[in-house]
């Protein structure tokens, strides 16, 4: 699976590139108008410290001719970028032109198979299937993860499946289970995943015994 951060924070981004595990990055628009940063600027710098990775960038236009001049536009700053639109008829719509056109997009705020139904027939390269939000209004949203993920495999689709709206570590372990091809995550749900009270505890404890041995690695030379 995929590990991609949820932000629009360039220094989480550095942060978690240099441990060498991302894959990608999303944002939103809401991700970058609370950065208080330019839209632009921030998608690029964002593109410099994962190279090799997807960058997901979202129109804000809700209408088809809208949404495909500012998808242009996005596109054109960075072969990475990935863009964004939301589920809608006319958004959809420009995700079936954006792909014969060969501009990867990711259909976001998917809630259910049928919305997942149409942007997989549309051609999107990714599918946002948000979780925590249908959690939190008392709902079980990987549940339409786990099914859109046996869509895709049961009828050959190209797009992938991208948990998105990650809450806790639960929800990245769930994206596991069911097979999604994506998860991406807040910057600390990512440092939640690197946590268990018996990896400090074993530390700890290997530490000491070291140092109580008075043990060294880089021994001096003897004389
Ligand atoms: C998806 O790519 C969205 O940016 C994001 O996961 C939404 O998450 P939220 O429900 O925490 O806003």
């Amino acid at each position: 699976m995929k590990v991609f951060l949820d932000t629009g924070d360039v220094k989480e981004v550095e942060k978690a590139a240099e441990w060498g595990l991302l894959d990608g990055v999303t944002t939103n628009p809401s991700l970058i108008a609370k950065s208080g940063r330019r839209f632009r600027e921030t998608v690029l710098e964002i593109c410099g410290l994962v190279p090799e990775g997807a960058i997901s960038a979202e129109v804000v236009a809700t209408d088809y001719e809208g949404v495909l001049k500012e998808a242009h536009e996005i596109a054109s700053w960075n072969p990475q970028i990935v863009v964004k639109v939301p589920l809608i008829p006319e958004g959809v719509r420009a995700i079936r032109t954006l792909s014969q056109e060969g501009i990867r997009t990711n259909c976001t705020l998917v809630f259910s198979l049928p919305q997942a139904l149409l942007a997989a027939k549309a051609g999107a390269a990714f599918i946002s299937n948000f979780v925590g939000r249908v959690d939190d209004v008392g709902g079980d949203g990987m549940e339409a993860v786990a099914d859109t993920v046996d869509m895709i495999e049961q009828y050959s689709f190209n797009s992938e499946v991208l948990v998105a709206s990650v809450r806790h570590p639960k929800h990245v372990v769930e994206a596991l289970q069911v097979g999604a091809h994506i998860c991406t995550m807040p910057f600390k749900v990512m440092n939640q995943l690197f946590n268990h009270p018996l990896t400090d505890a074993g530390l700890k404890r290997f530490l000491d015994d070291w140092n109580e041995a008075g043990l060294e690695i880089f021994e001096k030379a003897r004389v």
